[in-house]
């Protein structure tokens, strides 16, 4: 029998997530009606028997929810319009594979994409609710011109030496090794590798792992640019269901491990999961990593998103479980630190060399300048100060962004608030088609990101991913008033969703 089979069927959420549940279903069905004053923290911590941190992030996820409303020293009350409670969105079913492999069906990513962004270049966007990003304000840009101006007075000859000898710059590996062991994360500095973001270093492992026709298991929904990648080496996704509460569901992948010979990685966004938002709980990636190495699986981890979980710090990533190099961990500053600088880096666990190898085949040499920048940010106490204040933007945008959604889309909007990060996943009732809502909310100038996006299965055609990266101003919240009309008018259109089926 295996491992996962001696074990309990579902993960259960985490536990500031039931909490959280606990009470909103209590305010949905009215057992907490308007103005009623909720538990305090201390009687929170109490009944359940839950910390301090726990009870206070099971009030804070009500409070985005829409549900409860702070009042300054005083405690948390109900709030008073009840459309502003939206129900989480539906989980898949977590015991099966989504989709068995038709190698016919698998493919065509590339090309949806392509489409999407093409159309998106030549409308006339004014309100980007489609890209993941925070807008460039959030981000400290005066240091980064400063920091990289001084480099190049330290370093004169930067930009025009040669660099002979292959590999990563020492103070950045140096610098990547120290930030990692924060996060109960060993690695040698010699096993850092640069790289050009996530996407060339989850291209790589890729690479190294996997040949032509070797089928990689996916999480779905997922980050298009992760299926992007798969389809571009001509390998074969199968996509495994993820939870918004504990992510991929182990279940799933041992079922796909019996039906697919050829799987040889699996793929996993652990901390704030793109699209949805979950955060994998500890005992879940434990679970993870084991089963990898148990049946020879490389678990490549694209941790891109953990430092900009709500609560940092008590996030490990799965290289932290990792005692036999199975996991390739790769992370990026482009949403962090500064996304037109591309700087990432990437330990390829048990495949390093090879992924080295590979690296140095396809782009040679490693820009300097961009490390050197890098290590001296992320090295200082002013990129922590930095860090907090974004995680403090990007939760009052995220709030902003729920109630937006609940005050104006139509009754039966489902969505799943995440602990952090920068996106919101939305179901939409019954007759909306996301597709068709991008082509309308192109019309208006607005982008969003349809569900299609993020699966090659079809089964995401209700759902959307809203950015809320942008400051929350009076023209982004005209732009959730337009999303929701043009959502009522296809639910007045077609209320079956005969068309989007
Ligand atoms: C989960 C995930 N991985 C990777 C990327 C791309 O990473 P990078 O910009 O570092 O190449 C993104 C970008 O949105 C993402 O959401």
């Amino acid at each position: 029998m295996s491992d996962l089979q001696t074990r309990p069927l579902a993960e259960p959420s985490p536990l500031y997530r039931q909490v959280a549940e606990h009470y909103h279903q209590a305010i949905r069905q009215g057992v907490l009606g308007a103005g009623t004053r909720m538990p305090s923290v201390r009687e929170l911590m109490q009944r359940h028997g839950v910390s301090l941190s726990t009870a206070l992030q099971a009030l804070r996820t009500l409070e985005s929810l829409g549900c409860v409303q702070a009042r300054p020293r005083v405690g948390y009350f109900v709030c008073d319009s009840p459309q502003s409670l939206l129900g989480e969105c539906s989980e898949p079913d977590l015991r099966l594979p989504l989709h068995r492999l038709d190698g016919a069906e698998f493919a065509g990513i590339n090309e949806r994409i392509s489409l999407w962004l093409e159309k998106s270049r030549l409308a006339q966007v004014r309100i980007d609710l489609g890209s993941a990003m925070p807008a460039a304000e959030l981000f400290d840009g005066a240091a980064l011109n400063r920091i990289g101006a001084a480099l190049l007075r330290e370093h004169p000859e930067i930009l025009v030496q040669g660099h002979s000898r292959p590999g990563t710059h020492p103070i950045f590996q140096a610098a990547m090794a120290r930030r990692a062991l924060e996060s109960g994360v060993h690695v040698a500095p010699h096993e850092v590798m640069s790289t050009l973001g996530n996407s060339e270093a989850v291209n790589l492992a890729l690479s190294a792992v996997a040949e032509q026709g070797d089928v990689i298991a996916m999480e779905s929904p997922t980050f298009y640019g992760l299926l992007q990648a798969v389809e571009a080496q001509n390998l074969r996704a199968i996509e495994i269901p993820s939870s918004a509460r504990t992510g991929l569901s182990l279940e799933a992948l041992e079922l796909a491990v019996q039906q697919e010979p050829r799987l040889k990685a699996v793929v996993v966004v652990p901390h704030l999961q793109m699209p949805h938002g979950a955060v994998m709980p500890d005992a879940h990636k434990a679970r993870l990593v084991a089963f990898c190495e148990q049946h020879n699986l490389a678990l490549i981890e694209d941790d891109i998103y953990r430092e900009l979980v709500d609560t940092p710090g008590v996030s490990r990533p799965l290289k932290a479980w990792d005692r036999s190099g199975q996991v390739i961990y790769c992370v990026s500053f482009n949403k962090t630190l500064a996304p037109g600088l591309r700087q990432g880096w990437m330990n390829g666990g048990r495949w390093h060399t090879r992924v080295q190898m590979l690296k140095f085949a396809k782009t040679r040499n490693m820009q300097v300048w961009a490390q050197l920048l890098a290590a001296r940010c992320v090295d200082s106490a002013a990129f922590s100060r930095h860090l907090s204040r974004l995680r403090g933007h990007l939760a009052r945008q995220r709030e902003r962004s729920v109630q937006a959604v609940a005050r104006h889309f139509p009754v039966g909007t489902r969505l799943s608030v995440p602990p952090g990060g920068l996106s919101l996943w939305i179901e939409l009732p019954l007759g909306v088609s996301s597709s068709l809502l991008f082509e309308r909310a192109l019309d208006c100038g607005i982008r969003v990101a349809p569900g299609p996006m993020f699966s090659n299965t079809g089964r995401y055609e209700r759902f959307m991913r809203l950015s809320c990266g942008l400051p929350f101003t009076p023209e982004v919240e005209a732009a959730y008033v337009t999303l929701g009309q043009l959502a009522k008018a296809m639910i007045a259109q077609d209320p079956l969703g005969l068309s989007a089926a």
